[in-house]
């Protein structure tokens, strides 16, 4: 299918990642609708992108009604769906594992892995309903779905759980042309990632400042992601900035 007729939601695309990788997408052809809680800045991204090619739906992807809204409000516009973009996500206060309040545990469960679950839920119904059948899922893991950092037992524990959703999405989704994929990223700059720069936490007890890369470069790599066929899958990507502690243990 031309990417003039394919249609993208994107989740937590009202900043950082999802703005970057919307914006990749619209500029490629694709019509996209950008999703988040906070209207004021979707309404400008898509104003930017113009009207005929993007749609803002107010989306707080924790909450079922909301997550129905989004598809339903997608379908109404653009008359299908052949990507989900689950980006959505945030992380909770370095402090230690035994101080994290429940209900601070529950906020991020919520918007990186029940929400994740919501959408894809609501994406397999449209894309096992329409004609011709199938879509791509994107799932944004992380570095943390691989290593945890210091005090960040929330934040590490969803992103793990973001690959088995991801396997399943996978094996599930085969019978209906429905294809995932996981990009896992590291120290992209957007608001959620800019304190690397200033220093962070280290496993060794030391604090220190890590390399950041433009956020831009995530947006390409979910287009190409985006554009194969869907008898072709990037299963896993990490894209991350190149001299970051991962690989080597530091
Ligand atoms: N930046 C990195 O280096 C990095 C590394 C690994 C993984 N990631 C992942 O990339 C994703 C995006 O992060 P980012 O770096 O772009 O951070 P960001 O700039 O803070 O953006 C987070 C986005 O998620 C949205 N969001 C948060 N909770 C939401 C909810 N309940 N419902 C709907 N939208 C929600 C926010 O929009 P509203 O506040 O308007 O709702 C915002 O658009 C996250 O899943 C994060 O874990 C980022």
């Amino acid at each position: 299918m031309a990417a003039q007729n394919r249609v993208a939601i994107v989740t937590g695309a009202s900043a950082g990642i999802g703005k970057a990788a919307g914006v990749a997408l619209v500029k490629a052809g694709w019509k996209v609708t950008f999703a988040a809680r906070r209207a004021d800045l979707l309404e400008k991204i898509v104003g930017e992108c113009g009207a005929g090619k993007a749609l803002a739906v107010v989306t707080d992807v924790g909450k079922p009604e909301s997550v129905k809204n989004l598809f339903a409000q997608t379908k109404a516009k653009f008359g299908r769906l052949d990507l989900l973009f689950n980006n959505a996500g945030m992380g909770a206060p370095a402090v230690p594992l035994d101080e994290l309040p429940y209900e601070k545990w529950l906020e991020v469960v919520n918007a990186n892995l029940n929400g994740m679950f919501l959408c894809t839920q609501e994406a397999f119904r449209l894309f096992k309903s329409q004609n011709p059948q199938g879509g791509r899922i994107i799932n944004n893991g992380s570095i943390s779905a691989h290593a945890p950092r210091p005090m960040s037992v929330a934040y590490t524990s969803t992103k793990h759980a973001v690959t088995g959703l991801t396997k399943c999405i996978s094996l599930d989704g085969r019978k209906n042309d429905i294809t995932a994929s996981q990009i896992d990223i590291g120290n992209a700059l957007t608001e959620l990632a800019a304190r690397m720069a200033n220093g962070v936490p280290q496993a060794d007890g030391s604090i220190k400042p890590e390399p950041l890369m433009d956020v831009k470069h995530v947006g390409q790599a979910v287009l190409h992601m985006a554009n194969l066929p869907l008898d072709v899958n990037v299963q896993f990507m990490t894209i991350m900035a190149t001299k970051m502690p991962f690989v080597g243990r530091g």
